[in-house]
Protein backbone atom coordinates (compact mmCIF):
# COMPACT_ATOMS: atom_id res chain seq x y z
CA UNK A 1 0.00 0.00 0.00
CA UNK A 2 1.49 3.14 -1.13
CA UNK A 3 1.90 5.65 2.20
CA UNK A 4 -0.42 8.76 2.08
CA UNK A 5 -0.60 11.80 4.81
CA UNK A 6 -3.28 13.64 5.63
CA UNK A 7 -4.07 16.19 8.64
CA UNK A 8 -6.05 19.30 9.35
CA UNK A 9 -5.85 22.21 10.87
CA UNK A 10 -9.10 24.46 12.03
CA UNK A 11 -9.67 27.68 10.41
CA UNK A 12 -10.67 29.17 14.48
CA UNK A 13 -8.38 32.01 14.13
CA UNK A 14 -5.06 32.82 16.60
CA UNK A 15 -3.29 30.49 14.39
CA UNK A 16 -0.37 29.64 17.42
CA UNK A 17 3.07 28.40 17.89
CA UNK A 18 1.56 25.11 19.04
CA UNK A 19 -0.21 24.60 15.61
CA UNK A 20 3.13 25.38 14.17
CA UNK A 21 5.32 22.87 15.98
CA UNK A 22 3.26 20.01 17.17
CA UNK A 23 1.64 19.89 13.46
CA UNK A 24 2.02 22.29 10.44
CA UNK A 25 6.17 22.03 10.83
CA UNK A 26 5.86 18.71 10.53
CA UNK A 27 3.67 18.42 7.60
CA UNK A 28 6.45 20.21 5.51
CA UNK A 29 9.19 17.45 6.06
CA UNK A 30 7.23 14.53 5.05
CA UNK A 31 6.43 16.12 1.58
CA UNK A 32 9.66 14.60 0.26
CA UNK A 33 8.82 10.85 0.88
CA UNK A 34 4.64 10.96 0.85
CA UNK A 35 1.88 12.26 -1.04
CA UNK A 36 -0.05 14.46 0.64
CA UNK A 37 -3.48 16.33 1.68
CA UNK A 38 -3.55 19.02 4.22
CA UNK A 39 -6.84 20.36 4.60
CA UNK A 40 -8.10 23.56 6.48
CA UNK A 41 -11.41 21.58 8.56
CA UNK A 42 -14.38 24.46 8.16
CA UNK A 43 -16.77 21.98 8.71
CA UNK A 44 -15.01 20.73 11.86
CA UNK A 45 -14.30 24.80 12.83
CA UNK A 46 -18.22 24.91 12.90
CA UNK A 47 -18.85 22.37 16.08
CA UNK A 48 -18.73 26.23 17.51
CA UNK A 49 -20.51 29.10 16.26
CA UNK A 50 -18.11 30.90 13.75
CA UNK A 51 -19.10 34.28 12.67
CA UNK A 52 -19.05 33.61 8.48
CA UNK A 53 -16.90 36.58 7.36
CA UNK A 54 -14.26 35.47 9.92
CA UNK A 55 -14.76 31.97 8.71
CA UNK A 56 -13.51 32.84 5.54
CA UNK A 57 -11.00 35.13 6.21
CA UNK A 58 -9.85 32.36 9.01
CA UNK A 59 -9.70 29.15 6.38
CA UNK A 60 -7.43 31.26 3.97
CA UNK A 61 -5.42 32.58 7.19
CA UNK A 62 -4.65 28.58 7.84
CA UNK A 63 -3.65 27.72 3.22
CA UNK A 64 -1.67 31.00 3.81
CA UNK A 65 0.24 29.19 6.98
CA UNK A 66 0.62 26.39 5.34
CA UNK A 67 2.21 27.63 1.96
CA UNK A 68 4.51 30.21 3.95
CA UNK A 69 5.72 27.70 6.50
CA UNK A 70 6.42 25.25 3.34
CA UNK A 71 4.20 23.08 1.95
CA UNK A 72 4.26 23.09 -1.77
CA UNK A 73 0.58 23.06 -2.73
CA UNK A 74 1.44 22.42 -6.54
CA UNK A 75 2.93 18.42 -5.54
CA UNK A 76 0.74 17.95 -2.95
CA UNK A 77 -2.74 18.66 -1.76
CA UNK A 78 -4.10 22.13 0.10
CA UNK A 79 -8.10 22.62 -0.10
CA UNK A 80 -10.71 23.35 2.84
CA UNK A 81 -13.10 20.25 3.89
CA UNK A 82 -16.23 21.76 2.66
CA UNK A 83 -15.35 21.67 -0.90
CA UNK A 84 -15.23 18.28 -0.67
CA UNK A 85 -18.59 16.78 -0.37
CA UNK A 86 -17.84 13.15 -0.25
CA UNK A 87 -16.06 14.47 4.00
CA UNK A 88 -19.88 14.56 5.30
CA UNK A 89 -21.21 11.60 3.23
CA UNK A 90 -18.39 9.48 4.71
CA UNK A 91 -19.20 11.02 8.14
CA UNK A 92 -22.70 10.17 8.38
CA UNK A 93 -21.73 6.56 7.72
CA UNK A 94 -19.23 6.75 9.82
CA UNK A 95 -21.58 7.99 12.76
CA UNK A 96 -23.71 4.85 12.11
CA UNK A 97 -20.49 2.68 12.44
CA UNK A 98 -18.98 4.60 15.46
CA UNK A 99 -20.56 3.90 19.17
CA UNK A 100 -22.30 6.25 21.65
CA UNK A 101 -19.82 4.21 24.03
CA UNK A 102 -16.65 5.65 22.28
CA UNK A 103 -17.68 9.26 21.86
CA UNK A 104 -18.28 9.50 25.65
CA UNK A 105 -14.84 8.82 26.69
CA UNK A 106 -13.06 11.58 24.14
CA UNK A 107 -11.82 14.20 26.55
CA UNK A 108 -11.98 17.01 24.23
CA UNK A 109 -15.48 16.48 23.71
CA UNK A 110 -15.71 17.26 27.57
CA UNK A 111 -12.83 20.08 27.80
CA UNK A 112 -14.68 21.86 25.34
CA UNK A 113 -18.32 21.33 26.14
CA UNK A 114 -17.48 21.98 29.71
CA UNK A 115 -19.68 22.33 32.31
CA UNK A 116 -23.13 22.74 30.54
CA UNK A 117 -23.05 19.89 28.25
CA UNK A 118 -26.59 20.06 27.32
CA UNK A 119 -25.77 23.35 25.32
CA UNK A 120 -23.12 21.23 23.38
CA UNK A 121 -24.09 21.06 19.34
CA UNK A 122 -24.33 17.40 18.13
CA UNK A 123 -21.43 18.40 15.85
CA UNK A 124 -19.28 19.00 18.36
CA UNK A 125 -20.11 15.29 19.48
CA UNK A 126 -19.56 13.98 16.52
CA UNK A 127 -16.35 15.89 15.82
CA UNK A 128 -14.07 12.73 16.05
CA UNK A 129 -16.39 11.00 13.35
CA UNK A 130 -15.99 13.37 10.97
CA UNK A 131 -12.18 13.22 11.51
CA UNK A 132 -12.26 10.00 11.05
CA UNK A 133 -13.80 10.40 7.56
CA UNK A 134 -11.48 13.04 6.67
CA UNK A 135 -8.77 10.41 7.21
CA UNK A 136 -10.64 7.06 5.95
CA UNK A 137 -11.45 8.59 2.53
CA UNK A 138 -8.19 9.45 1.01
CA UNK A 139 -6.76 5.90 3.09
CA UNK A 140 -4.25 8.24 4.48
CA UNK A 141 -2.38 5.83 6.12
CA UNK A 142 0.02 8.77 8.16
CA UNK A 143 -1.57 11.59 10.26
CA UNK A 144 1.12 14.20 11.99
CA UNK A 145 -0.84 15.71 14.67
CA UNK A 146 0.37 17.19 17.79
CA UNK A 147 -0.08 15.03 20.66
CA UNK A 148 -3.77 16.21 22.21
CA UNK A 149 -5.09 14.38 18.93
CA UNK A 150 -3.55 10.98 20.01
CA UNK A 151 -7.30 9.98 21.00
CA UNK A 152 -8.99 10.82 18.41
CA UNK A 153 -6.74 8.88 16.55
CA UNK A 154 -7.26 5.82 17.89
CA UNK A 155 -11.14 6.13 17.57
CA UNK A 156 -10.25 6.60 13.74
CA UNK A 157 -8.42 3.06 14.31
CA UNK A 158 -11.11 1.55 15.54
CA UNK A 159 -13.61 2.90 13.60
CA UNK A 160 -11.85 1.58 10.57
CA UNK A 161 -11.85 -1.59 11.74
CA UNK A 162 -15.07 -1.96 12.63
CA UNK A 163 -16.28 -0.58 9.18
CA UNK A 164 -13.56 -3.08 7.68
CA UNK A 165 -15.78 -6.05 10.47
CA UNK A 166 -18.99 -5.15 9.73
CA UNK A 167 -18.88 -5.09 6.05
CA UNK A 168 -16.85 -7.79 5.43
CA UNK A 169 -14.07 -5.58 4.05
CA UNK A 170 -10.95 -6.56 5.31
CA UNK A 171 -8.00 -4.23 4.95
CA UNK A 172 -10.64 -1.85 3.51
CA UNK A 173 -9.61 0.97 5.13
CA UNK A 174 -6.42 0.96 6.62
CA UNK A 175 -5.14 1.59 10.01
CA UNK A 176 -3.96 5.31 10.22
CA UNK A 177 -0.77 5.80 12.52
CA UNK A 178 -0.56 9.15 14.14
CA UNK A 179 3.19 10.74 13.83
CA UNK A 180 3.51 12.68 16.86
CA UNK A 181 7.20 14.45 16.43
CA UNK A 182 9.49 16.39 18.14
CA UNK A 183 10.15 18.25 21.16
CA UNK A 184 7.19 20.31 21.33
CA UNK A 185 4.09 17.87 20.44
CA UNK A 186 2.27 19.78 23.29
CA UNK A 187 3.43 23.17 23.61
CA UNK A 188 1.90 24.80 26.71
CA UNK A 189 0.44 28.19 27.56
CA UNK A 190 2.92 30.95 28.41
CA UNK A 191 0.85 32.19 31.48
CA UNK A 192 0.30 28.48 33.22
CA UNK A 193 2.83 25.86 32.16
CA UNK A 194 0.25 22.88 33.19
CA UNK A 195 -2.34 24.55 30.63
CA UNK A 196 -2.23 23.84 26.90
CA UNK A 197 -0.90 26.54 24.41
CA UNK A 198 -4.63 27.26 23.08
CA UNK A 199 -6.72 29.77 20.34
CA UNK A 200 -9.53 30.00 22.62
CA UNK A 201 -7.50 31.36 25.78
CA UNK A 202 -8.84 34.27 26.62
CA UNK A 203 -5.10 35.88 27.59
CA UNK A 204 -3.51 36.93 24.18
CA UNK A 205 0.00 36.94 26.60
CA UNK A 206 -0.57 32.39 26.78
CA UNK A 207 0.45 32.31 22.59
CA UNK A 208 2.63 33.11 20.07
CA UNK A 209 0.35 33.41 16.99
CA UNK A 210 1.86 33.00 13.56
CA UNK A 211 1.26 37.09 13.05
CA UNK A 212 3.09 38.42 15.58
CA UNK A 213 5.34 40.62 15.04
CA UNK A 214 9.22 40.48 16.41
CA UNK A 215 7.97 43.43 19.37
CA UNK A 216 5.02 41.13 20.46
CA UNK A 217 7.20 37.84 20.47
CA UNK A 218 9.79 39.39 22.58
CA UNK A 219 6.81 41.09 24.69
CA UNK A 220 5.29 37.81 25.39
CA UNK A 221 8.34 35.79 26.16
CA UNK A 222 9.98 38.32 28.43
CA UNK A 223 6.47 37.90 30.20
CA UNK A 224 6.36 33.97 30.45
CA UNK A 225 5.56 32.28 33.52
CA UNK A 226 8.78 30.82 35.45
CA UNK A 227 9.61 29.79 38.52
CA UNK A 228 12.30 30.77 41.10
CA UNK A 229 15.24 28.34 40.57
CA UNK A 230 18.14 28.56 37.96
CA UNK A 231 17.29 26.03 34.75
CA UNK A 232 17.98 22.51 35.32
CA UNK A 233 20.98 19.79 34.08
CA UNK A 234 19.10 16.90 33.14
CA UNK A 235 15.49 16.09 31.68
CA UNK A 236 14.88 14.34 34.90
CA UNK A 237 15.38 17.87 36.93
CA UNK A 238 12.77 19.19 34.76
CA UNK A 239 9.71 17.03 36.55
CA UNK A 240 7.22 19.39 38.17
CA UNK A 241 8.53 22.49 36.81
CA UNK A 242 6.48 23.00 33.91
CA UNK A 243 7.26 26.54 32.62
CA UNK A 244 10.86 25.32 32.09
CA UNK A 245 10.22 22.50 30.86
CA UNK A 246 8.10 24.58 28.20
CA UNK A 247 10.16 27.13 27.39
CA UNK A 248 12.74 24.32 26.73
CA UNK A 249 10.69 22.22 24.34
CA UNK A 250 10.26 25.25 22.88
CA UNK A 251 13.69 26.72 22.16
CA UNK A 252 14.91 22.78 21.24
CA UNK A 253 11.95 22.52 18.75
CA UNK A 254 12.75 26.49 16.92
CA UNK A 255 16.33 25.39 17.02
CA UNK A 256 16.11 21.36 15.60
CA UNK A 257 17.77 19.75 18.50
CA UNK A 258 16.91 17.71 21.08
CA UNK A 259 15.56 18.75 24.66
CA UNK A 260 18.24 17.13 25.96
CA UNK A 261 21.02 19.44 24.02
CA UNK A 262 18.96 22.38 24.66
CA UNK A 263 19.26 21.80 28.73
CA UNK A 264 22.92 21.23 28.34
CA UNK A 265 23.30 25.02 26.84
CA UNK A 266 21.09 26.48 29.19
CA UNK A 267 22.36 23.98 32.26
CA UNK A 268 22.54 26.56 35.29
CA UNK A 269 21.87 29.65 33.43
CA UNK A 270 19.14 31.99 34.76
CA UNK A 271 15.34 32.04 33.03
CA UNK A 272 16.90 35.73 31.78
CA UNK A 273 19.23 33.92 29.54
CA UNK A 274 16.75 31.41 28.14
CA UNK A 275 14.25 34.08 27.51
CA UNK A 276 16.72 36.40 25.88
CA UNK A 277 18.23 33.19 23.32
CA UNK A 278 14.31 32.22 22.89
CA UNK A 279 12.91 35.61 21.82
CA UNK A 280 15.56 35.98 19.33
CA UNK A 281 15.47 32.54 17.63
CA UNK A 282 11.43 32.69 17.95
CA UNK A 283 11.46 35.87 16.11
CA UNK A 284 14.04 34.22 13.49
CA UNK A 285 11.80 31.60 12.56
CA UNK A 286 8.33 32.64 13.09
CA UNK A 287 8.79 36.54 12.13
CA UNK A 288 9.22 35.37 7.88
CA UNK A 289 6.33 33.10 7.83
CA UNK A 290 4.09 35.67 9.78
CA UNK A 291 5.31 38.10 6.80
CA UNK A 292 4.51 35.55 3.81
CA UNK A 293 1.62 34.77 5.43
CA UNK A 294 0.28 38.76 5.43
CA UNK A 295 1.62 38.55 1.75
CA UNK A 296 -0.50 35.83 0.84
CA UNK A 297 -3.67 36.65 2.35
CA UNK A 298 -3.45 40.20 0.57
CA UNK A 299 -4.55 38.07 -2.69
CA UNK A 300 -7.60 36.25 -1.71
CA UNK A 301 -8.33 35.32 -5.14
CA UNK A 302 -5.17 33.66 -5.44
CA UNK A 303 -5.83 31.25 -1.85
CA UNK A 304 -8.80 30.59 -3.61
CA UNK A 305 -7.80 29.27 -6.29
CA UNK A 306 -5.39 27.24 -4.73
CA UNK A 307 -8.06 25.86 -2.61
CA UNK A 308 -9.89 25.02 -5.59
CA UNK A 309 -7.33 23.12 -7.28
CA UNK A 310 -6.59 21.18 -4.09
CA UNK A 311 -10.48 20.34 -3.92
CA UNK A 312 -10.86 19.68 -7.57
CA UNK A 313 -7.91 17.04 -6.64
CA UNK A 314 -9.00 16.05 -3.50
CA UNK A 315 -12.08 14.74 -4.86
CA UNK A 316 -10.78 12.56 -7.63
CA UNK A 317 -8.99 10.39 -4.96
CA UNK A 318 -12.13 10.55 -2.73
CA UNK A 319 -14.88 10.12 -5.02
CA UNK A 320 -13.66 6.29 -6.35
CA UNK A 321 -13.37 5.26 -2.39
CA UNK A 322 -16.94 7.01 -1.63
CA UNK A 323 -18.51 5.15 -4.30
CA UNK A 324 -17.07 1.57 -2.87
CA UNK A 325 -18.22 2.78 0.27
CA UNK A 326 -21.48 3.25 -1.13
CA UNK A 327 -21.76 0.00 -2.57
CA UNK A 328 -20.42 -1.83 0.31
CA UNK A 329 -23.20 -0.50 2.34
CA UNK A 330 -25.32 -1.25 0.19
CA UNK A 331 -26.96 1.83 -1.52
CA UNK A 332 -28.29 1.60 -4.20
CA UNK A 333 -27.42 3.75 -7.64
CA UNK A 334 -23.90 2.95 -6.64
P1 LIG B 1 -6.48 22.81 15.91
O1 LIG B 1 -6.10 24.21 16.09
O2 LIG B 1 -7.21 22.26 17.09
O3 LIG B 1 -7.14 22.52 14.62
O4 LIG B 1 -5.11 22.00 15.87
C1 LIG B 1 -4.34 21.87 14.69
C2 LIG B 1 -3.11 21.03 14.95
O5 LIG B 1 -2.28 21.68 15.93
C3 LIG B 1 -3.42 19.64 15.55
O6 LIG B 1 -2.54 18.70 14.97
C4 LIG B 1 -3.15 19.81 17.00
O7 LIG B 1 -2.77 18.61 17.63
C5 LIG B 1 -1.99 20.80 17.00
N1 LIG B 1 -1.95 21.58 18.26
C6 LIG B 1 -2.91 22.40 18.73
N2 LIG B 1 -2.54 22.97 19.90
C7 LIG B 1 -1.29 22.48 20.16
C8 LIG B 1 -0.36 22.68 21.22
N3 LIG B 1 -0.62 23.51 22.25
N4 LIG B 1 0.82 22.01 21.16
C9 LIG B 1 1.11 21.19 20.12
N5 LIG B 1 0.28 20.95 19.10
C10 LIG B 1 -0.92 21.59 19.11
N1 LIG C 1 -9.28 17.57 15.18
C1 LIG C 1 -8.06 18.19 14.72
C2 LIG C 1 -7.69 19.31 15.71
O1 LIG C 1 -8.49 19.96 16.25
C3 LIG C 1 -8.20 18.75 13.34
C4 LIG C 1 -8.50 17.69 12.33
C5 LIG C 1 -9.67 17.49 11.69
C6 LIG C 1 -7.61 16.69 11.85
N2 LIG C 1 -9.58 16.47 10.82
C7 LIG C 1 -8.34 15.94 10.88
C8 LIG C 1 -6.31 16.37 12.13
C9 LIG C 1 -7.78 14.86 10.22
C10 LIG C 1 -5.72 15.27 11.45
C11 LIG C 1 -6.46 14.53 10.51
O2 LIG C 1 -6.55 19.56 15.89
Amino acid sequence: MTARVLSGVQPTGNLHLGNYLGAIRNFVGLQDTHECLYCVVDMHAITVFQDPKELAANTREVAAAFIAAGVDPKNHIVFNQAQVSQHAELAWVLNCVSRMGWLNRMTQFKEKAGKDREKASVGLYVYPNLMAADILLYKATHVPVGEDQKQHLELARDIAQKFNHDFKAEGFFPQPEPLIQGPATRVMSLRDGTKKMSKSDPSDLSRITMLDGPDEIAKKIRKAKTDTQALPETKEQLEGRPEAANLLGIYAALADVPLEAAIGQFAGSQFSNLKEQLAELAIEKIGPIGEEMKRLTQDPATVDAILADGAERARAIAEPIMAEVRHKVGFLGS
